[in-house]
């Protein structure tokens, strides 16, 4: 197989080589597993070292169209969901709801969402497995038929992913569930009826999954030590403008008093915190100076502040974020928290900027269990890193090179993007369809900002 963008260089870093690195490469499928692939392959080729500038709109959630989406199912007539973003994980959701029998329509951004059609409560087992978030289903059916099957889901690779605390929170409210192989069978032969829940650990699907179940249970539901991130306070605020009566979201503690009916609504989706983030971070990191419009700055403030540590300098107001650098960056330490702190899904980018920031930078992923993918991919294009348990350290280094990378999860995705901007040299990332999971339009955007990103699609080439 040969790229047909072809032509890059891969200038490894010569610490690449070196011990610490090489216990963090040996763990990585790396770009070879790709050439073994017969189908087309298509990457994503950035060619790096130009400054991003410009202005940039920042587009809907996608975790927080995925919850409400799912939770769209509830409605009792129909309910028009605005400013849903172009991502491939969302368009797998709105495939779900159709496999069930419910009716959407889709214009531009604007889906609407009829459920009254809804004529089942298992979704295709493959369908449903590719998507963390087709587990809102279970809240969902429970809370319309009082019946769900749907399978232990998949989404990305980035460590052990418990749904214990949804299941909790569904037999709180009466259901019985059950767990056959992967399958999770949920009945409740009467209305689910309201309880007091004590989440044992801070969920974010958790907390959503049951406030969906709970809207329709009888009587009241309080979920304490719930999580609060910005698609919590969205999903409560989305089922509110179809008659339902929570309070509290974006606390730890959520009430939740049931109703009979969801009314029509029609909702439009905040914008995405995390491309925010990338936006930001890839501005810093290839010393630029963007406005990002359309975003919700106090979404932001743990990565604000930690932008602002390492020298960058970032101003906002209202809906409007400008990240100017145009220095070296100080290292600086990270460690991933529920909101507000600092976001697991910015971490992994936030690598890539840390990789030639002056000194080292501790890094520490407290909210999954193998989200250091990226790492082995950064060490590549000559990143100093080494992995210590959930401690990363970077030694920064004065540039990285490009190389031949593959995106191992979403977010490694962005990470890789981020790096081949900052990097000397072509970067062609292996799986981008990772990238496409939650980023719209991102080759567009970051060419509209200066950057030089094209898709290829690899040929076969019989002479290799
Ligand atoms: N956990 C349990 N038991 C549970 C639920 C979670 O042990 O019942 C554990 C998980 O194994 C994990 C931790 O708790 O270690 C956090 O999981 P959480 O439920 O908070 O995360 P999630 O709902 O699976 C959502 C986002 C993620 C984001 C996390 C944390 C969606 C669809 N996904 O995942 O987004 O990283 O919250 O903020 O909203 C991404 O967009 O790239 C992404 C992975």
């Amino acid at each position: 197989m040969s790229a047909q963008a072809g032509g890059y260089e891969a200038q490894p870093h010569p610490f690449n080589g070196g011990g610490e690195c090489r216990s963090i490469l040996s763990g990585s499928a790396g770009y070879s597993a790709s050439l073994q692939n017969e189908a087309p392959a298509e990457k994503m080729v950035i060619d790096g070292g130009y400054p991003l500038t410009g202005e940039v709109e920042i587009g809907g959630g996608k975790n927080p169209a995925l919850a409400v989406v799912a939770a769209s199912l509830l409605c009792d007539e129909t309910c028009v969901i605005e400013n849903l973003p172009y991502v491939e994980d969302v368009r797998v959701m709105i495939e779900l709801l159709e496999s069930l029998g419910v009716k959407t329509e889709r214009s531009g951004r604007t889906l609407a969402v009829d459920a009254r059609s809804i004529s089942g409560c298992a979704p295709p087992y493959e369908l449903a497995r590719k998507l963390r978030a087709s587990s809102y289903l279970i809240g969902a059916l429970l809370g319309k038929l009082g019946r769900a099957q749907v399978p232990y889901p998949g989404g990305c690779n980035i460590g052990k992913r418990g749904l214990d605390q949804h299941l909790k929170g569904m037999r709180a409210l009466g259901a019985r569930v059950d767990e056959a192989g992967d399958m999770i069978i949920a009945r409740s032969a009467r209305k689910l009826a309201g309880a007091d829940i004590y989440m044992d650990k801070i969920t974010v699907g958790g907390t959503i999954n049951v406030l969906i179940a709970a809207c329709r249970a009888q009587g009241l539901t309080v979920i304490s030590n719930a999580a609060k991130e910005p698609h919590i306070v969205e999903v409560a605020n989305f089922l509110n403008s179809m008659g339902a009566r929570i309070k509290g979201a974006g606390t730890d503690v959520i009430r939740v008093q049931g109703v009979e009916r969801l009314h029509e609504t029609s909702y439009a989706i905040i914008p995405d915190q995390i491309e925010t983030g990338t936006m930001m971070i890839a501005a810093a990191a290839t010393r630029g100076d963007v406005t990002i419009r359309g975003c919700i700055p106090t979404h932001m403030e743990a990565l604000t502040a930690k932008l602002l540590e390492a020298g960058v300098r970032v101003d906002d107001r209202d809906d409007v974020i400008r990240v100017r650098s145009n220095g070296a960056h100080r290292a600086i330490a990270i460690k991933t928290q529920v909101y507000p702190g600092f976001p697991t899904d910015l971490q992994q980018p936030m690598c890539s900027l840390l990789a030639t920031a002056r000194g080292t930078s501790t890094v520490t992923e407290s909210i999954f269990d193998d989200r250091f993918r990226h790492l082995p991919e950064l060490a590549r294009m000559g990143a100093r890193v080494r992995l210590n348990g959930s401690d990363a350290y970077i030694e920064g280094i004065p540039h990285l090179y490009g190389a031949a990378v593959t995106a191992t999860d979403l977010r490694a995705g962005a990470a890789m993007v981020v790096a081949g901007l900052m990097a000397h040299g072509v970067t062609e990332i292996a799986e981008p369809h990772y990238i496409d999971r939650g980023y719209e339009l991102i080759t567009d955007k970051l060419n509209s900002l200066g950057a030089r990103v094209r898709r290829v699609t690899e040929v076969a080439d019989d002479s290799l």
